[in-house]
């Protein structure tokens, strides 16, 4: 299991990233919010542009925001592996993918708790990865919801059918008792899990 960090709910954000270095954790899982699609802000690009300078590894960006086509260009210009984007925008869906694309980033969509997994069917030719929220976007620290553990199971059955080949990613409330709900999935994101614990590399580890 690929493990990414979060690290919206932490209160020292640059010293949590230089020990997030230190670990083998794959991905930064940068969460950005533009206080409209979700009730949290987040960090505005020109400060955040500066995770450079703290991080080698390569950012994991989940964009929670009304318009995507405005973030996409920023985000790309960082060392940045995947941008994912939320399929309840009111957005040209297609047109953002393909962006993304230009960049030559991996692509995906994100679904909240409520959105059913069918309703990916038509983007699916064009998804490098699919993120699953494990709780409602905003904030971090809440619990893991149950029912993602099925969600999974139809996601995973619905990539098989179709032959995709996309990773499934799951975001919130992801820990080591939650961990076993995610088999399904290849990558888990996790934010106050690592962060609120002393040593980050065991936390890690015990997700994997
Ligand atoms: C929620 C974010 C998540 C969150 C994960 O809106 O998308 O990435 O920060 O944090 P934890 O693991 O604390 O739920
Ligand atoms: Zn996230």
């Amino acid at each position: 299991m690929k493990v990414s960090a979060s690290f919206l709910s932490s209160k020292n954000v640059v010293s949590d990233i230089v020990k997030l270095n230190e670990t083998d954790v794959d991905y930064i899982h940068l969460d950005i919010l533009d206080g409209k699609f979700a009730p949290n802000r987040s960090l505005p690009f020109s400060e955040m542009k500066h995770i450079y300078k703290y991080t080698s590894k390569r950012l994991d960006v989940h964009l929670m925001v009304e318009s995507p086509k405005k973030y996409i260009p920023l985000y790309a210009s960082l060392n940045t592996e995947y941008i994912v984007f939320h399929l309840e925008v009111d957005e040209d869906i297609e047109e953002d993918l393909k962006l993304i694309k230009k960049y030559s980033i991996k692509a995906g969509l994100a679904i909240k708790p409520d959105t059913k997994v069918n309703e990916l069917l038509p983007y699916l030719p064009y998804l490098d990865i699919i993120l699953v929220m494990s709780v409602e976007p905003g904030f971090g620290g809440q619990e893991f919801l149950e029912e993602t553990e099925e969600k999974l199971a139809e996601l995973r059955k619905l990539l098989d059918t179709y032959n995709i080949d996309a990773l499934i990613s799951v975001d919130g409330g992801v820990n080591d008792k939650t961990r076993s709900m995610c088999s399904k999935a290849d990558i888990v994101v996790a934010g106050s899990y690592i962060i609120n614990g002393e040593d980050f590399q065991e936390k890690i580890t015990s997700l994997r």
